[in-house]
């Protein structure tokens, strides 16, 4: 999985059993919990057996969540006597693909991986850190949610079922890698904490097949551009694990193309008036949270090469053309008027920001916020009210799964 934002966050979750996220082998290391209290960060302190505290990450509306869902309405969804749309056949064939696991030995790390971590210092590593440790836990929402999903509907749809779980598995090797990215720089995510200590965000199935099919998109598109610039400027390849990316990317595109075949055998979600505006919202909310998010962390994208703002635009616009084949409208992002109201979005968010760094108490802070997250919230709604693209199919009938590349 990939990105959100206070409207709509990265998807995912996992299992405290899986033993990719034993902390166990990083008792010398220091684990990070993903807490605002300063008691959790005594307890990670503890843990890790330094006396260097390392500080809990912050949460932040921009974090990346964890969700939940109604299981009971998803296997009323999933049940194949209740749904004359669900497509064996087609979920039979996506199936098949999972289980052929492309990715088996894929993930596999190497000695460069240590030594290109030592060589990143100064303002670099810490932004290296974050960037590790936002995708472990967006990569690990994933693990958990498609884990539940595989053991919920396991009576009612079994080949579903395992789709999810074979996603789970995917999200789990996707996490475990990144969390084993952080080990270079001596420390790791408490996942196992985090499962139970966070709370979790509910949306009811359909937005999940929603959020989770442009996440899953969105993340595709993120990587392969990543690996693609790195690829013609290796001079910005400074960690290894962005040489991953190809192989890695396909892996969030078939779970993508999963999510479309789940659309399709639910067309309410797709063919009517509603499912326009909530196809709208979501990719605004998607697009917005990853513009504001990668615009407070331009030093990393600058760090391996890239414009943030170029590359944000690419990803939104590769991503709003793949979701156009599904989705019954999406947002017109080529219009140039769409890009100004991003941009002004992260001027606002700027000054947002800005305020809380102030020594002012706590109340004139929540004063001088009102004006600024009205006009955040002016911003918001005039790029969704932009004339939107009519897309989509009801029929299908040219829309198949494949592999971009
Ligand atoms: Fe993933
Ligand atoms: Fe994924």
């Amino acid at each position: 999985m990939a990105t959100e934002m206070a409207l709509v966050k990265h998807i995912s979750k996992f299992s405290t059993s899986s033993p990719i996220f034993s902390n166990s082998r990083y008792g010398k290391f220091t684990t990070v919990r993903m807490s605002s209290t300063s008691q959790s960060t005594a307890k990670a302190a503890a843990k890790g057996g330094k006396k260097a505290a390392k500080t809990a990450i912050k949460e932040t509306l921009l974090t990346p969540r964890f969700y939940t869902t109604d299981f009971d309405e998803m296997e009323a969804l999933f049940n194949t006597e209740i749904n004359k749309n669900l497509n064996q056949s087609e979920f039979e064939a996506l199936l098949q693909e999972f289980k052929t696991d492309y990715n088996q030995t894929h993930f596999v790390r190497n000695k460069e991986f240590k030594e290109a971590a030592d060589k990143i210092d100064g303002p670099l590593r810490q932004i290296f850190v974050e960037f590790l440790e936002r995708s472990c836990t967006a990569e690990f929402s994933g693990f958990l949610l498609y884990k539940e999903l595989g053991r919920r509907l396991k009576k009612t749809n079994p080949v579903v079922a395992e789709i999810f779980s074979l996603m789970s598995r995917d999200e789990a090797r996707h996490a475990g890698f990144l969390n084993k990215g952080l080990s270079d720089f001596n420390l790791a995510l408490d996942l196992g904490f985090l499962t139970k200590a966070r709370k979790y965000t509910f949306f009811k199935p359909k937005f999940i097949f929603y959020a989770t099919y442009l996440s899953e998109k969105i993340g595709y598109w993120r990587y392969i551009t990543i690996y693609r610039h790195l690829k013609e400027n290796p001079e910005y390849q400074c960690y290894p694990i962005f040489k991953y990316f190809e192989n890695w990317c396909q892996d969030e595109n078939r779970h993508g193309d999963f999510f479309s075949a789940l659309l399709k055998a639910q067309p309410q979600f797709l063919n009517d008036w509603k499912a326009k505006l909530w196809s709208r919202f979501f990719c605004l909310s998607v697009y917005v949270t990853m513009y504001l998010n990668d615009c407070q962390r331009t030093a990393f994208y600058e760090g391996i090469g890239l414009d943030t703002k170029e590359f944000d635009m690419h990803v939104i616009i590769e991503t709003n053309r793949t979701t156009a084949r599904i989705f019954p409208a999406v947002l017109d992002v080529e219009n140039p008027e769409f890009k100004r109201r991003l941009d002004k979005m992260v001027e606002i968010n700027e000054q947002l920001l800005a305020v809380g760094e102030t020594s002012d108490i706590p109340l004139v802070k929540n004063l001088k916020r009102i004006p600024l997250i009205a006009a955040l919230a002016s911003e918001l709604l005039a790029t969704y009210l932009m004339p939107p693209i009519e897309s989509g199919s009801v029929d299908f009938a040219e829309f198949e799964p494949q592999l971009v590349y």
